[in-house]
């Protein structure tokens, strides 16, 4: 499963990048913003991004309409060779994607909360489709059962669309899609931290030092 970083953050990017741990990015208006983006400095700050990491890296167009939806799409799509265009969930965002997909610009629709958005997504010709496990969750519906169902539609037709697992609140989640077949989970960098840690590891480290020193 490939692992994705959900962050707009150049430290946080490049830190995990050096680490090896990461296959690409997404971001989103909400990251954008907290990363203290302004609207003048995106497309440079988008450009970093994509010379930081070599596998796909997504922004997500701020208009709703379809025309202007297509307009900022293409003016992104030519920042770098991986640029993903985000597009909502939306009718005008499908639209979008079915367009883009026919120029050869990769896509990830977002905001996906249902199976059948997820389908309409891959008919479009989505690269990449974004089920939200978290806010299904937050909602009390069952996040991993949407992936589930998501797996199963794509494999019954041979849709070539990824599966992009995200909004995530534990890293058992993560487990459980990655059990599923999600191709891929984007991860908040509080959450990568978690991925690698088990106190049993600590435990077993100082112990094996102790004896060490012992021998
Ligand atoms: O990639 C989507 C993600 O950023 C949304 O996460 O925590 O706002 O539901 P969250």
């Amino acid at each position: 499963m490939l692992i994705y970083i959900d962050s707009a953050n150049i430290e946080e990017i490049s830190k995990y990048q050096s680490y090896g741990f990461i296959d690409g990015v997404t971001t989103n208006p909400s990251l954008i913003a907290k990363a203290g983006i302004k609207p003048k400095n995106l497309k440079n700050h988008l450009s970093k991004i994509c010379e930081i990491v070599k596998g796909l890296v997504s922004i997500e167009v701020y208009a709703t309409n379809y025309e202007p939806m297509l307009q900022e799409a293409i003016e992104y799509s030519m920042i770098a060779k991986n640029i993903v265009i985000k597009l909502p969930c939306t009718e005008g965002g499908l639209r979008a994607c079915k367009t883009l997909s026919g120029k050869n610009i990769k896509t990830n629709i977002t905001l996906v909360f249902s199976p059948l958005q997820a389908m309409m997504a891959a008919k479009m010709g989505a690269t990449i489709v974004s089920p939200f496990i978290g806010r299904v969750e937050d909602a009390l519906f069952d996040g991993i059962e949407l992936i589930t169902q998501c797996r199963e539609i794509f494999d019954n037709y041979d849709f070539e669309t990824k599966i992009l697992s995200a909004s995530f609140r534990s890293n058992k989640q993560i487990a459980q899609i990655a059990r599923i077949g999600s191709d891929i989970a984007t991860v908040s960098p509080e959450l990568l931290d978690t991925f690698i840690k088990h106190p049993f590891t600590d435990i077993g480290l100082e112990k094996f030092l102790k004896d060490a020193k012992i021998h």
